[in-house]
């Protein structure tokens, strides 16, 4: 990430809030009058597996869904609902936006951004891809929306290795951003020629190989997972590389009993749930010293609370967390968007 970069994302964590801690009667309360709020609005919630579980089984208890960045796209574009409480980062609501225009959508605070979209300022970008016209722009769904209006295309970590493949085989030469790790490894799964920006995820790139090694030989007998967001170190010791949703479902199927998990640990209650027989633990970061605020669950993430959340579903106009996207550029960003979508269902995933 650049020095610019860097300095963005910290002076925004400086500036981002927190919930109270709550007694156990309060979060009750707080449950149940979203579940009521939820039903009288004709909401669903829409919830990214990075959420605090309590956000995580809320949305599940209601109806709502639990997902990766993918699926929660797909979801909020086909359901019913009039309006979307998106609980994850502000690029996850405004792609539910532009794939929805006609629901309302709000975000318990629209402060949880993400250091990938921050490191990818528009212009910044649009200047990178002038450079490059021979180049197929391929961003990451971790962008604003300015960013996917300039793209070609839109991916997700889960089907990533797949749309480069087929690209490659067209003859394209890429031009990829905003993730520089998740870029170096497509382009080492593929061999395509991808020319990488240099953003970086706070969150996984303080995976340390080091550490991660040490742990396996404590536990010779754990498969590591590994987001493709980690650093090639990292990635070069995952037993398993993917997305979300493919972590979950390999720490579901294989047949270890124990599991070193490079990714944030908000996933953890979707595992536990579905494994609860097996033991995960959180792959080491770098500690004290590191860009983030806490290392292996994302700060932005970690802003989905039950006051906001709340707090969003009383208010009429959602105490100013609605997203809004200018139309024009809804119109050009939904274009690689629903190219994103339709690659993703002819792999019948
Ligand atoms: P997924 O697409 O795997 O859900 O990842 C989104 C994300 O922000 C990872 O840090
Ligand atoms: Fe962005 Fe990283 Fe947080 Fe995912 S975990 S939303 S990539 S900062």
């Amino acid at each position: 990430m650049s020095a610019q970069a860097k300095e963005l994302v910290r002076a925004h964590l400086a500036h981002a809030g927190g919930e109270q801690e709550m007694t156990l009667e309060q979060r009750e309360f707080y449950r149940e009058r979203i579940k009521e709020k939820l039903q009288a609005r004709d909401a669903v919630m829409v919830a990214h597996y990075y959420t605090d579980p309590e956000i995580q089984a809320l949305a599940e208890e209601t109806g709502g869904c639990v997902a990766d960045s993918l699926e929660m796209a797909r979801f909020g574009k086909e359901h019913p609902a009039s309006t979307l409480i998106v609980a994850g980062v502000r690029f996850m609501g405004e792609t539910a936006k532009i794939l929805s225009p006609e629901k309302r959508v709000f975000m318990p605070t629209l402060e949880a951004t993400c250091s990938l979209d921050i490191g990818c300022p528009e212009d910044e970008f649009a200047a990178f891809c002038e450079q490059h016209p021979d180049r197929t722009v391929v961003v990451y769904a971790n962008t604003s929306a300015a960013v996917k209006a300039r793209a070609d295309w839109v991916v997700t970590s889960s089907i990533a290795v797949e749309l480069i493949e087929y690209l490659d085989q067209r003859g394209e030469k890429i031009l990829w951003a905003p993730d520089q790790h998740l870029g170096a490894y497509v382009r080492d799964k593929t061999g395509a020629d991808v020319l990488c920006w240099d953003g970086a995820c706070i969150v996984h790139e303080e995976f340390k190989a080091r550490g991660v090694e040490d742990l396996k030989a404590a536990h010779p007998g754990a498969a590591v997972l590994v987001h493709p967001e980690s650093p090639a170190s990292v990635v070069a010791i995952a037993d398993v590389v993917g997305s979300t949703s493919q972590l979950i479902k390999a720490a579901t199927e294989m047949p270890n009993d124990t599991f070193i998990v490079a990714t944030d640990k908000g996933i953890f209650y979707k595992m536990q749930q579905l494994a609860p027989e097996k033991t995960f633990i959180e792959a080491p970061t770098a500690g004290s010293g590191a860009t983030c605020r806490s290392c292996a669950h994302c700060p932005w993430m970690a802003m989905n609370g039950l006051e906001n959340t709340l707090a969003v579903l009383q208010d009429e106009n959602g105490c100013g967390q609605e997203i809004f996207v200018d139309p024009d550029l809804a119109r050009r960003a939904m274009v690689p968007l629903d190219r994103m979508l339709d690659f993703g269902k002819s792999l019948k995933r």
